[in-house]
């Protein structure tokens, strides 16, 4: 698969965001439910000297959880110590981690959704007792130690909270989800990146790239990036709406942020499917991707943009959606239920 520009997946050339990342709350754009009730939450811990609840956070790839994990530990003033799930394959590894906390710090474990059985099972004690049953030796020799740890705070991020496992997702105290931004947040990212990258912007300019970035701020950052390179090129020296529109174009970003693969994606469901409900599967036959590709990348932000929707029966498009791609919409008489003639005729 190609690397799609509007791709939500961390790319190489991303790196340069990090100088973008926000470090303290009041920089943290938008979430202002999410940002409101943590910073609460971050007071009283403060206040009684204890460590944080544990916190869950979730929503789609590239809507800031891992700044946001880095905030809260900047805001409480402790160390941030970041892992994976994936990346923890040995008990020995987590405790390892685990022993190494001091006092009241954050650990961050993204993709928390993929730990395995047993670690998971390590992480209960920690999180709920700040223990570690360790078990020692092998066979009918083996013995389980109980060690103390520090208490600290347990920061999961997931793209997927449905993924998690009831008895983990209940030792969590904070449970926030995070949203797709709003145009006006996207444009005051963008506007603050831009200044940051020392990149001229108009409003206007901001407001397209904002319109044109699904409600994501790493996917905003990275157009930005590309419409600056655009920009150079033709010898502009400030983004203009029409210098965003005209970059954005060109690399087949249209006005609702849909790329290539969106727009075939509606295309199929509304020729070869004729606009009736398709099926997960049938859909990823029809367009040769996965199911969970569909499921996981492209679908969220059409059900967010409400140009498809999902019936008991499978996915269906929109008026929305057919507005979009320019196709008429069928008309709902197609096939008439029976009128009041009909059962009189009887
Ligand atoms: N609220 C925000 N205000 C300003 N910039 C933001 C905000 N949230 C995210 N960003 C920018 O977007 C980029 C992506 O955010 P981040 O890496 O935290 O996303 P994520 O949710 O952890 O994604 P993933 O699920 O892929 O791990 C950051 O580098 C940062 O520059
Ligand atoms: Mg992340």
């Amino acid at each position: 698969m190609d690397e799609r520009i509007i791709s939500t997946d961390e790319q190489f050339a991303d790196d340069w965001q990090y100088s973008l990342r926000p470090r303290r709350l009041y920089e943290y754009i938008g979430q202002d439910k999410v940002k409101k009730n943590l910073s609460v939450f971050v007071k009283a811990a403060l206040n009684r000297r204890e460590a944080l609840d544990h916190v869950l956070l979730y929503g789609p790839p590239g809507l800031g959880k891992t700044t946001l994990a880095a905030i809260i530990a900047n805001e409480l003033g402790v160390n941030f110590r970041q892992t994976s799930g994936p990346a923890i394959e040995r008990a020995g590894d987590l405790a390892s981690i685990l022993t190494n906390l001091n006092e009241r710090d954050v650990l961050f474990i993204d993709e928390i959704h993929r730990l395995s059985r047993q670690i998971e099972e390590i992480l209960y004690s920690a999180m709920e007792d700040f223990a570690l049953d360790i078990i020692i030796g092998k066979g009918p020799k083996a013995r389980s130690i109980r060690l103390d740890i520090s208490p600290f705070t347990l920061i999961g991020a997931t793209t997927k909270a449905g993924a998690l496992s009831p008895p983990l997702r209940d030792r969590f105290g904070v449970i926030s989800r995070l949203e797709y931004y709003s145009t006006e947040a996207l444009v005051e990212i963008i506007t603050r990146a831009a200044q940051i990258l020392k990149i001229p912007i108009e409003p206007v300019g901001a407001k397209e790239i904002a319109r044109r970035s699904r409600g994501t701020p790493r996917i905003a950052n990275r157009l930005l990036k590309r419409v600056r390179d655009f920009a150079q090129v033709e010898g502009s020296k400030v983004i203009t709406d029409d210098i965003a529109d005209r970059a954005l174009s060109a690399l087949e970003v249209d006005r609702a942020g849909l790329d290539h693969t969106d727009r075939r994606l509606l295309e199929a469901m509304i020729k070869k499917f004729n606009g009736r409900p398709v099926g997960l599967d049938t859909l990823a036959a029809a367009i040769s991707e996965t199911r969970e590709t569909i499921e996981d990348i492209y679908e969220p932000y059409l059900l967010q943009l409400g140009f498809i929707m999902r019936t008991p029966r499978g996915r269906v498009v929109t008026e929305a959606g057919y507005n979009h791609m320019g196709i008429a919409y069928p008309k709902l008489n197609d096939n008439p239920l029976p009128t009041l003639f009909d059962f009189e005729n009887d």
